[in-house]
């Protein structure tokens, strides 16, 4: 068990206001409303069009420290997980750090895809127990559409763009994260890839392609997700002390809605525990838990002291669990 110090002091999200259904995407693509919603889930995604990843990811963060009513310098870490930045350098949460003025804040972007929001709330966990009254800020902001191949129907259809978060607090008392479980599956990697850039210099062939667009061996994912995730919440769960039936929401990623159902199925869970938004949204990556986490305290679904799971996976490949005490 895992005793830090680390409570959640607010919590939102950011979403483009451009909605595209399924039925757009007919009139750009060989596709349709039926087969997307009846193999993903999907009836529409935000897109991005006037925001950027950092603008989301700054609206966030404003809007986190509004929420807890604190002064921005007293921020002390500020994670973006993110696998679409704006750039590669400066990192999405440096841009955010400057934008907000926390000039007293480390900020950095953790790169783990789908399980990025996990990822970072365990390093934000890690970096808060070694500073009492320390004040993190974990946001996972994707702008998937930019690295979309609109050609390729097998993944344009999949993904959508937003932005939410966490801040989080030091504040003495026995940290929210009861327990975590994350693994990572390099050999496996290449079945999920984005943003290649082989580039060019003077000094030799080149023999590299770039290959910026998403590209995934759908099935090879799918396989990996339904017996990874069981497995990454089942070991989570056990560490916490606690049983399967002791967890109120499972927040899990929200790549396809099949893979949610497959997952409580084999956890000999009802689906009344696992909410799913990504009829809305569309997977948007490191974003997805997030906005799901945030939509649910939205909707007044939480209370203190529920044990929520929250679980990530995708590329890498990564996996990734936290059970947090609400
Ligand atoms: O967030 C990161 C992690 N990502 C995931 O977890 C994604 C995991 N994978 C999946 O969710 C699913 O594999 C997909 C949703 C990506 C695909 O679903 P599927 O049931 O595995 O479909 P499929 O790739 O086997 O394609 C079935 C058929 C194919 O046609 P044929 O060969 O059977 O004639 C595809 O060409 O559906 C066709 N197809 C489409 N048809 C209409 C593929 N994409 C489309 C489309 N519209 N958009």
């Amino acid at each position: 068990m895992i005793m830090n110090s680390f409570r959640i002091k607010a919590i939102a999200k950011s979403i483009p206001q451009k909605v595209v259904t399924n039925d757009d995407l007919t009139k750009i693509m060989d596709t349709s409303d039926e087969w997307i919603k009846r193999r993903t889930g999907i009836t529409q995604r935000h897109i991005a069009t006037r925001e950027t990843n950092t603008s989301m990811c700054i609206d966030v963060a404003k809007q986190l420290v509004e929420k807890a009513g604190i002064d921005v310098d007293t921020i002390n870490f500020i994670i973006v997980a993110t696998m679409s930045g704006d750039y590669q350098t400066p990192s999405t949460a440096a841009s955010v750090q400057g934008a907000i003025h926390a000039d007293h804040a480390v900020a950095f972007d953790v790169d783990a895809a789908c399980s990025g929001f996990v990822y970072g709330t365990s390093v934000m966990n890690s970096l808060l127990a070694g500073k009492p009254n320390g004040i993190g800020i974990v946001i996972g902001g994707e702008k998937l559409s930019r690295l979309i191949n609109w050609q390729d129907r097998g993944t344009a259809v999949l993904f959508g763009d937003g932005a939410a978060g966490i801040l989080v607090q030091n504040d003495g008392s026995t940290s929210q994260v009861v327990s975590e479980n994350l693994s990572t599956y390099g050999a496996d990697g290449m079945c999920l890839t984005a943003g290649h850039h082989a580039g060019q210099n003077p000094f030799g062939e080149n023999q590299e392609q770039d290959d910026p667009y998403i590209k995934m061996d759908g099935h090879a994912v799918y396989n990996f997700a339904t017996k990874r995730a069981p497995e990454s919440i089942e070991q989570a769960v056990a560490d916490a002390g606690l049983q399967l039936n002791d967890i109120k929401y499972f927040i899990m990623h929200q790549a396809n809605e099949r893979i949610v159902k497959r997952v409580a199925k084999k956890l000999g869970l009802s689906m009344d525990k696992f909410p799913v938004n990504i009829d809305k949204y569309g997977n948007t990556a490191a974003a997805s838990e997030p906005i799901l986490f945030t939509e649910l305290e939205e909707q007044g679904l939480l209370q203190r002291g529920d044990y929520l799971a929250l679980t990530g996976f995708g590329g890498g490949l990564t996996v990734g669990t936290v059970i947090i005490k609400y």
